[in-house]
């Protein structure tokens, strides 16, 4: 096999990779941000490229973003990590799982660090992010639309924790933001068995705000991005920062950061006044 520079190597590296080696469009429009994976033909499989170029992202988003949508184009949201990683030959320039293998820990670490940063800025509180998601969500798939704040569905999605199956786990963040959502039980019953997650068990258990049809996904994530920036901007973050806290708090703990942030608030709006 050639030795092509194994994709959990180039993490951290000062080169992130573009967007066209990535598979990803990135477009900002005032205070929206839309990133749209753009493989279609290959259902918008991810590579280490992928997550490296997601990184980026997160690292010079202009600071007048409020919202980041995240779309797939074509039929499927993303069919998780491209399968090639698993074949001998790997992707082109990117290696294969077998030369990923054959890494000492450190550099396996912070290739795996690097990856995980294209999914973990996505729930910084300045930010709200949506996940436009139709048709398959597998893997990495799901742990990307699983990053985002929000999920709005079409009826045709179906999310799959396939990493079991294929003999990994999820690394990609996803674990955390599961459990969360669906519960401890609910998560193992989804994981353990890779089984898929069809629109309507998606939207009872929480994995999915809202569901619309295929043709009306990107209006209705039109609509829930103008709900959102009809908010103020600071509050908004302040909000987000008390509720993504709230679980690893005790209620005396919330009650004096609810206390700290409402002073903040207060102060910026009517100090002068
Ligand atoms: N990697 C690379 N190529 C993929 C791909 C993937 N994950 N998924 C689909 N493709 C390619 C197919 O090979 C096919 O290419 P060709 O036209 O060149 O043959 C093209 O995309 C279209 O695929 P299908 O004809 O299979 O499309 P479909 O709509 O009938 O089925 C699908 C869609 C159910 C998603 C099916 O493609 C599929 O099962 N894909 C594999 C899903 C998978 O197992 N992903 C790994 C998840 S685990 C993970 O992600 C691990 C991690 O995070 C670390």
């Amino acid at each position: 096999m050639a030795e092509a520079k194994a994709p959990y190597q180039r993490g951290g590296s000062a080169r992130d990779a573009s967007f066209e080696e990535a598979g990803l469009r990135f477009e900002v429009d005032g205070e929206i941000a839309t990133i749209t994976l753009a493989r279609p033909e290959k259902r918008n499989a991810q590579t280490f490229a992928t997550w490296s170029a997601l990184a980026g992202i997160g690292d010079s988003l202009p600071e007048r973003v409020r919202v980041v949508v995240v779309r797939g184009e074509g039929p499927s949201f993303s069919a998780g990590i491209d399968l090639r990683m698993f074949t001998p030959e790997g992707v082109p320039g990117q290696g294969s799982f077998s030369s990923v293998a054959r890494q000492d820990q450190d550099t396996f670490d912070k290739g795996i660090e690097r990856a995980q940063q294209g999914f973990l800025w996505l729930r910084r509180p300045e930010i709200v992010s949506i996940a436009a998601v139709q048709g398959h969500a597998i893997g990495a798939g799901f742990q990307l639309a699983l990053a985002c704040d929000l999920r709005i569905v079409a009826d045709d999605v179906k999310f799959c924790m396939k990493e079991p199956a294929l003999g990994l786990v999820p690394d990609l963040t996803g674990t955390k933001p599961l459990v969360e959502l669906v519960g401890l039980a609910k998560a193992k019953d989804l994981c353990l068995t890779a089984r898929i997650v069809g629109a309507e068990e998606a939207f009872r258990i929480g994995l999915a705000e809202q569901v619309v049809e295929p043709g009306e996904l990107a209006k209705a994530v039109q609509e829930k991005v103008a709900q959102l920036l009809s908010t103020n901007r600071d509050a908004a973050a302040a909000t987000k920062r008390l509720l993504q806290g709230a679980p690893t708090r005790t209620l005396e703990e919330q009650s004096v950061a609810e206390r700290t942030e409402q002073a903040a608030r207060i102060r910026a709006l009517f100090a002068g006044s």
